[in-house]
């Protein structure tokens, strides 16, 4: 017989929204009030999870459109007794602009999001120079943006608008969080194709985009 480490937490971390239109109060929806970390685009949680066992010290919400890759990390936060996740199904860019509330989160993870090569598709990708100031405007000072992608013209895209959005400054990623990947990435990995990643920081003093400051 196998005994997990810690109970299985039966109740489902998948948050069911009731309203769209007001602004979620994140402390009141984890047991205990601590840094929150959103990753936007969590695919089935392989990172998320993992992240979060070893940082019990932090809430996690990981957004995701996919209503049953959302009910994948449910079942791996479960099985983990993770009471520190919480899964929202919702447009990443809608969840930044206007259901965090200003200043509320520690950090933002992005690993992956889909490439849209195609030229005519480019305006699809998630992080663009608008994308900076909805970041800006969740993020508490000194707050962090993580960066990861396999694909070079997103990439250079990526670092040019954070490079030069003014509220933040390039910064390192730790090593801590490095070594923790992303099934896409260890895949990657496995075929010989390399990955990119990028870290930018909050100024402390570039709080108030009026991107987010919208009610
Ligand atoms: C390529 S996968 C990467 C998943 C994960 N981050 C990883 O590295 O393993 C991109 C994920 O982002 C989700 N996604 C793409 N665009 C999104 C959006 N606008 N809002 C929420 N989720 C999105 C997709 O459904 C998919 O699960």
């Amino acid at each position: 017989m196998t005994t997990s480490k810690r109970p299985t937490t039966e109740e489902t971390r998948i948050h069911r929204l009731e309203n769209i239109l007001e602004r979620l109060d994140i402390e009141k929806l984890f047991p205990k009030a601590q840094p929150v970390e959103v990753e936007l685009g969590a695919g089935d949680g392989s990172f998320l999870v993992q992240y979060a066992e070893r940082h019990p010290d932090r809430n996690f919400v990981g957004l995701e459109r996919l209503l049953g890759r959302l009910r994948k990390i449910d079942r791996k936060s479960r099985r983990a007794g993770l009471v520190n996740v919480l899964l929202i199904r919702l447009e990443a860019a809608y969840f930044l602009e206007f259901l965090l509330p200003p200043v509320s989160i520690d950090a933002l993870h992005i690993y992956f999001p889909d490439p849209w090569p195609k030229r005519k598709h480019r305006k699809n990708r998630l992080i663009d120079a608008r994308f900076t100031g909805l970041a800006a405007a969740a993020l508490k000072p000194a707050g962090l943006v993580y960066l990861r992608t396999d694909d070079m013209d997103y990439f250079q895209q990526m670092t040019e608008v954070f490079s030069t959005a003014s509220q933040f400054c390039l910064t390192e990623t730790p090593a801590e969080l490095s070594e923790v990947m992303t099934d896409f990435e260890r895949n990657f990995h496995a075929r010989g194709i390399s990955t990119l990643r990028a870290a930018y920081q909050l100024r402390e003093s570039a709080q108030g985009s009026p991107v987010g400051a919208k009610t």
